[in-house]
């Protein structure tokens, strides 16, 4: 048998199939309300056979959103519009695990009604904006209270998904979004408990991981992580010891999975003078594998053939696929039948509104009929 199709016990949970979807932002939403709309609930059901899928990355407030059109889980009728997307997705009988999220930094007060972004410490990113025109603004260094209020949003995040049904929350805490601005020395130039030696980088973190485990229970929690991604101006001077840190945090506390970004930056990234991913971490699987003992998945361009090879040699136990499952939604199917892959995903449509390179691409049989 085909080893994605080896089923796998994930905490609580029990995945078909270890072909999973990877977070994918699409802005479908009303930029007005952000509700999840009938679009989405098209969207989501039709990736309905994955091992499970995570949601687009899900702000958790007003001052974490960065991206026009993206759904909330902040408001009422936000929690009542992924219900109808969870609830479509169990009927036919899919697994689906919302990713919350904090943009901190990597954002422009423009998107955020004009409130002044938030980050550990007032450095601004020497990057653009993703996806916009903009520079990106010196952020308010975020005060103890500011902090507590952050994990209480998150908190609030969590029992907002469980209202709407999701099986289990990822905290984001990668490719240099508000968690990861904490952990990372590049971002985090603190001097108080919350900034300096590993442990205090790691606090935030996993006060929030902890506050999420009160709601859904640890089988049922999992993070993303980019120990060495170079997006959003982001490095850290010893990557190494600070994962393995806080990784075997995460093992610590019996999470179900972790989401591992193996991203492979070349060598002085848009010139900052970072040194090159390989040249920190040579083999992030080889790494981080040993210290955990729940689900460990791979992500980043992989195609079912280098993700066999990597499970059969036991680097991790599961994949995301994200950008083949944009221009596949049958991608299981299509994998388990041995029929073509779409390759050709059209990036002009990633973050536009509407059908168009959202629910037209085509199911392998129905083309072929
Ligand atoms: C259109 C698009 C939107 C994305 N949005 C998110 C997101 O919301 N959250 C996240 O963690 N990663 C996001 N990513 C990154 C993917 O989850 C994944 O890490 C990346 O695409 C690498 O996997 P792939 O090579 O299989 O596509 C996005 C990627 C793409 C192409």
């Amino acid at each position: 048998m085909n080893i994605l199709f080896k089923p796998l016990k994930m905490g609580d949970m029990l995945l078909p199939n270890r072909i999973c979807m990877a977070a994918l932002t699409r802005q479908r939403c009303d930029i007005n309300d952000l509700i999840p709309n009938d679009l989405m609930v098209k969207y989501y059901t039709l990736r309905a056979e994955a091992g499970f899928m995570l949601t687009e990355c899900v702000p958790i407030s007003e001052r974490s959103l960065a991206f026009p059109g993206q759904p909330g889980i902040y408001t009422k009728e936000q929690t009542l519009g992924w219900k109808k997307v969870v609830d479509s997705v169990h009927a036919k009988g899919g697994r689906i695990i919302a990713q919350v999220w904090h943009s901190g930094r990597a954002c422009h007060s423009s998107f955020q009604n004009g409130l002044q972004v938030w980050a550990p410490s007032a450095i601004t990113p020497r990057s653009k904006v993703r996806r916009s025109q903009f520079f990106h603004e010196v952020p308010h260094e975020m005060t103890i209270d500011d902090i507590k209020l952050v994990i209480q949003q998150f908190k609030q995040a969590a029992i907002n998904c469980k209202e709407a049904g999701f099986d289990g929350v990822q905290l984001h805490c990668g490719t240099g979004y508000l968690i990861d601005q904490f952990l990372r020395d590049s971002a985090n130039k603190r001097n108080d408990e919350y900034g300096g030696s590993i442990q205090n980088r790691s606090k935030f973190c996993l006060e929030v991981i902890d506050e999420i485990i009160k709601i859904y229970g640890n089988g049922r929690v999992g993070v993303k992580i980019s120990p060495v991604a170079r997006v959003n101006d982001m490095c850290d001077s010893d990557p190494l010891s600070l994962f393995s840190y806080l990784i075997k945090e995460f093992d610590a506390r019996q999470l179900a999975f972790i989401e591992l970004r193996d991203d492979n930056d070349i060598a002085n990234y848009s010139n900052y003078g970072y040194p090159g991913s390989k040249e920190q971490i040579p083999d992030l699987f080889q790494a981080f594998k040993p210290l955990f003992k729940g689900v460990l998945i791979g992500n980043m361009g992989y195609t079912p053939e280098t993700a066999i090879k990597n499970i059969e040699e036991n680097r991790f136990d599961a994949v995301t696929f994200g950008k083949l499952f944009i221009s596949n939604p049958d991608l299981v199917t299509r994998i388990q039948k041995n029929y073509e892959l779409n390759y050709k995903w059209d990036e002009s449509t990633f973050y536009t509104k509407g059908e168009k390179g959202y629910l037209d691409y085509p199911l392998y049989e129905e083309v072929q009929q």
